[in-house]
């Protein structure tokens, strides 16, 4: 998709130039996260893709078929799961909502049968699949969303915030659900979350939209590397006498103490690997007893922070 570009003019409120510009592409067999702040453009960027909203200028193409020219070919092989969606029948069961979307893609939901049952046990909807959807959570609800565009079996598929409401245990069943689809089934996923657990367990490769410009497009590794930083938490049984906070201090960036009820953590940022061992000599000359040493670990939810509000930091802090 190359230089995808949406204004939405409402009479008498003026535009809002939702994307401008955007352009990535999806290799086969991948997972891609689409992250964003909140009107970043990523729900548009989706609609776009899938011809429900038409763009005032951009190519879109799906296994080679062009969406605008052709939407029922490119349609055919999308399936997606929107925001807040009410795609599926409530008066139905989640079982007949399930065959009837897999027939109107042409698949015969009997022989799919054994698929449909893995999905609803995966999902945990088995003592719900014959009750009318209008009866579940909203949680359950979502879920059947989620099954019935499965079900379609389309070799791309848009999920757009498929976590949003899910309990912590469906949260992480759905983890694997999705790397499922593309390790066992070969499809190809572009998800738009603002869980950074999903994406990062989820995604190889994220890319970022604010105020509808991709601000970055990297492998989620490279993105992780990239704010790495050499960042300790030493635990201790008792406080740090003030002169050695100061000399910490006066030696590395960063230099604190958390402290709760007999639970001291020093945090401290070092430069290069051998500081540590300085810093462990200034500990060990004053005394304090040291119960663990942890190296944070670096996180998307960090990086995604420091991209997006990139403008606020200074910029070295963001190459950091
Ligand atoms: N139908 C519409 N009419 C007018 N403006 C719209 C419409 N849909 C979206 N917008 C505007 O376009 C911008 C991008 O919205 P979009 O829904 O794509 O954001 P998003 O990245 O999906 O955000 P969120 O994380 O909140 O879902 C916002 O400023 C929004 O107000
Ligand atoms: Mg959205």
């Amino acid at each position: 998709m190359s230089n995808l570009t949406k204004t939405f003019r409402r009479r008498g409120v003026g535009s809002v130039e939702a994307v401008k510009g955007v352009s990535f592409s999806v290799p086969r067999g991948t997972v891609l996260g689409l992250l964003g702040p909140n009107g970043a453009g990523k729900s548009t960027t989706i609609k776009c893709i899938l011809g429900l909203i038409s763009p005032d200028a951009g190519d879109m193409q799906v296994y080679g078929y062009d969406v605008q020219r052709d939407p029922r070919s490119a349609l055919k092989r999308m399936g997606a799961v929107l925001e807040g969606s009410r795609n599926v029948y409530w008066r139905l069961t989640p079982r007949e909502n399930m065959n009837f979307f897999a027939s109107i893609q042409g698949h015969d939901p009997r022989r799919d049968r054994e698929y449909h049952d893995h999905l609803v046990e995966r999902l945990d909807l088995t003592d719900r699949v014959d009750r009318p959807v209008l009866e579940l959570s909203q949680g359950m609800k979502q879920k059947v969303a989620i099954a019935c565009a499965l079900v379609r079996r389309t070799p791309l598929l848009f999920l757009d915030e498929p976590t949003l409401g899910l309990d912590v245990q469906t949260s992480h069943e759905m983890r694997s659900l999705l790397r499922g689809l593309v390790e066992d089934e070969d499809r190809t996923v572009v998800v738009s979350s603002h869980d950074m657990k999903v994406v990062q367990e989820v995604c190889a490769r994220v890319i970022i939209i604010k105020d509808g410009v991709v601000v970055a497009d990297d492998l989620t590794r490279n993105l992780l590397a990239l704010f790495r930083t050499r960042a300790y938490r030493i635990e201790m049984p008792t406080d740090l006498p003030a002169p050695v906070l100061g000399q910490l201090q006066a030696r590395f960036a960063r230099a604190g103490v958390n402290a709760s009820p007999g639970h001291y953590e020093l945090e401290v940022e070092v430069t290069e690997p051998a500081d540590l061992y300085e810093l462990m000599d200034v500990l060990r000359d004053a005394g304090v007893i040291v119960e663990g040493i942890y190296r944070d670990q670096p996180d998307l939810e960090r990086a995604f922070l420091r991209i997006v509000d990139g403008g606020r930091e200074s910029r070295g802090d963001v190459r950091a």
